[in-house]
């Protein structure tokens, strides 16, 4: 039983809670059938007031696959938020019609807010630059069964990690398991928050920060692409310089370990060449498989099914 009834933050579950989901996910993918009608007759509501395809869809396709059904915005103009309903309202009219709720919006904080007014589970799909809880169990799951394990592994992140919440979430979840350490990659416009630094510091987490990913990727068990993330950007001519920091391709991977883990939350723009795509290594599309299997099991966790 999930102490927490919403997941707002990538350390709302204790180690033992995610992986209890994350198993949950295991044995859904294993036997998928067994799940397809645990959620007959509960609902998802999807509000996203930000543009999704892989948070939105996999949520979707998971309720359905359990059984369930789903209502929903995509964007914040087909709803009354358009009309200036607060975000308060909107939530506590929407508990009112559905039994579990996936929210994205572009404010951080926003989800925090949000679970205040929710009478039904609320999960964060995304609150601005700061959270993405579901991208991390999935990123989680992702190398539970690539690596089979959590621990002892070097992370490499590279590219936009000051915006990229998917960065901020699954640093803070690897950072709960023994000896993991952390390679940061990125220009210095676009370091990884100090808070994140001061977090990782109090934990004695070891941690270093590079510009150049050919100086590191020799000494990585996963290497975290991201997109640099313009709808963050406050000036376009920053984007502009800063977009194609990063590309991996080929080329890169040359000095690269045999077992790495190429990850990536997607959608790629330019930062991982077309060409990386048929290399074993790259576990991007597998990634968003394991999307749908580990929603499937954080739903079933949180209405208590399972
Ligand atoms: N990974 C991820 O959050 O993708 P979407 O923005 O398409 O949902």
């Amino acid at each position: 039983m999930l102490k927490n009834r919403n997941l707002i933050n990538a350390d709302d579950f204790t180690t033992e809670e995610t992986l209890e989901i994350l198993n949950l996910a295991q044995d859904i993918i294993k036997s998928p059938e067994s799940f397809s009608d645990l959620c007959n007759g509960k609902i998802l509501g999807t509000l996203f007031f930000e543009p999704s395809t892989r948070t939105r869809l996999s949520f979707e396709s998971a309720i359905h696959r359990l059984g369930g059904d789903c209502i929903g915005f995509t964007e914040s103009k087909s709803s009354s938020a358009a009309k200036g309903e607060s975000l308060a309202d909107t939530i506590r009219t929407v508990s009112n019609y559905v039994d579990v709720i996936a929210m994205r919006h572009p404010n951080e904080g926003s989800a925090t807010l949000a679970s205040d007014y929710a009478e039904v589970p609320l999960i964060n799909a995304g609150d601005g630059g700061h959270q993405h809880p579901t991208q991390t169990l999935t990123d989680l799951l992702t190398i539970l069964e690539t690596k089979d394990t959590l621990e002892n592994l070097t992370i490499g992140f590279c590219g936009d990690l000051k915006f990229g919440r998917t960065v901020h979430s699954l640093t803070k979840a690897m950072s709960k398991y023994p000896n993991n350490k952390f390679i940061f990659i990125s220009p210095e416009e676009l370091q990884i928050p100090r808070y994140i630094k001061m977090q990782l510091e109090a934990k004695g987490v070891e941690f270093k920060e590079v510009e150049k990913l050919q100086e590191v990727i020799d000494k990585l068990d996963i290497l975290y692409m991201t997109r640099v993330q313009r709808e963050r950007f406050f000036n376009e001519a920053d984007y502009i310089r800063l977009k194609d920091s990063y590309i991996l391709d080929n080329k890169k991977l040359k000095n690269a370990k045999k077992d790495l883990a190429i990850l990536h939350p997607l959608p790629r723009v330019n930062e991982i060449s077309t060409e990386v795509d048929s290399d074993p290594r790259a576990l991007y599309f597998k990634q968003v498989k394991y999307g749908v299997f580990v929603r499937m099991a954080l739903i079933l966790k949180l209405l208590g099914v399972r």
